[in-house]
């Protein structure tokens, strides 16, 4: 039913400056992939057959990643480099299904999905953040299989000092893993919060969150923000949250890009042996 699935990557990643000054945040290694590979993939692993990538300046090593390197295919054909050829070949798409638009000037998350308006229609779609890192059962996937219409958040709870990064909703009755969600928020102060149940990087909007965007009404830090598009539909669309089952790793901030390295590294058997005792080693 959700075969489509924007990544915006428009944003400037100042966080991570300077890696950042001339490589996209997006491109940045979790252990030896990179970190839209894993948003990819775990779209992919929900059955979405179009992506659709939000890009901006600085950003053409991910059109270059998700193409074929001839060069470097002929050289590791002549070395019989077998294994690394499996690797780079098995991440291709069907030719036509990697679409690039062009958000020519950061002006939010919002604005970015709004940027994919023409290439989505009249169909809800998916939305990935690639740095917000979901390690374990694809969280697309779990929500494209409770999704019933309206609009669906993944959901994770927060520490209440940590409610001024996210968006948080007021929840209504929850069923199972999933929540109704009578209201929400972005990025308010820890009294101010409803709720610390805050919303994480995965989304599937209906198609008239599109119209709402295109009013371009600017919300928290001047942004046009996804999340505020999102609560001026409540009560006209349903609006539910999934309490999704992995593990989210915030890889827009470095303590958890660092921690989701080492999780990644933890269970990659070439590494985790030696990883594990440095890491003993240097914490004892
Ligand atoms: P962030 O809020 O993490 O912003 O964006 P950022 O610019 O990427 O990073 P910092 O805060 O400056 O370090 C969340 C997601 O929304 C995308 C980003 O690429 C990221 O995937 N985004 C943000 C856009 O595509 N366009 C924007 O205008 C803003």
């Amino acid at each position: 039913m959700i075969k489509k699935a924007i990544f915006p990557v428009g944003g400037l990643g100042t966080r991570f400056l300077p890696a950042t000054k001339a490589m996209p945040k997006e491109m940045l290694p979790i252990v030896d992939k990179p970190l839209i590979q894993y948003a990819v993939e775990e779209a992919a692993a929900a059955g979405i057959e179009q992506f659709i990538f939000v890009t901006g300046r600085n950003k053409s090593a991910i059109e270059d990643h998700f193409d074929h390197s001839f060069e470097l295919e002929h050289s590791l054909a002549a070395r019989g480099k077998d294994a690394a050829m499996d690797v780079v070949g098995g991440m291709m798409k069907v030719p036509g299904s990697v679409i690039y638009v062009r958000q020519q000037q950061p002006a939010g998350l919002g604005h970015a999905v709004w940027c994919a308006r023409h290439l989505v229609g009249d169909e809800p779609v998916a939305i990935l953040l690639a740095d917000d890192l979901i390690k374990g059962r694809s969280c697309m996937k779990e929500m494209v299989d409770a999704y019933d219409g309206g609009n669906m958040v993944a959901v994770m709870d927060v520490p209440r000092d940590q409610t001024g990064a996210y968006g948080i909703v007021t929840p209504g009755k929850t069923h199972g893993q999933k929540v109704d969600i009578a209201g929400l928020v972005e990025k308010p102060m820890p009294a101010d919060a409803p709720s610390t149940t805050a919303v994480v990087g995965r989304y599937i909007i209906s198609p008239s969150v599109f119209d709402t965007l295109g009013l371009q009404e600017q919300g928290a830090g001047g942004e046009i923000q996804l999340t505020d598009a999102l609560a001026k539909q409540i009560g006209t669309a349903p609006f539910t949250g999934l309490h999704f089952s992995g593990e989210r790793f915030d890889c827009g901030s470095k303590v958890g890009f660092l921690q989701a390295n080492i999780a990644f590294g933890l269970d990659n058997p070439d590494m985790a042996d030696a990883l594990q005792e440095w890491l003993r080693d240097h914490i004892e």
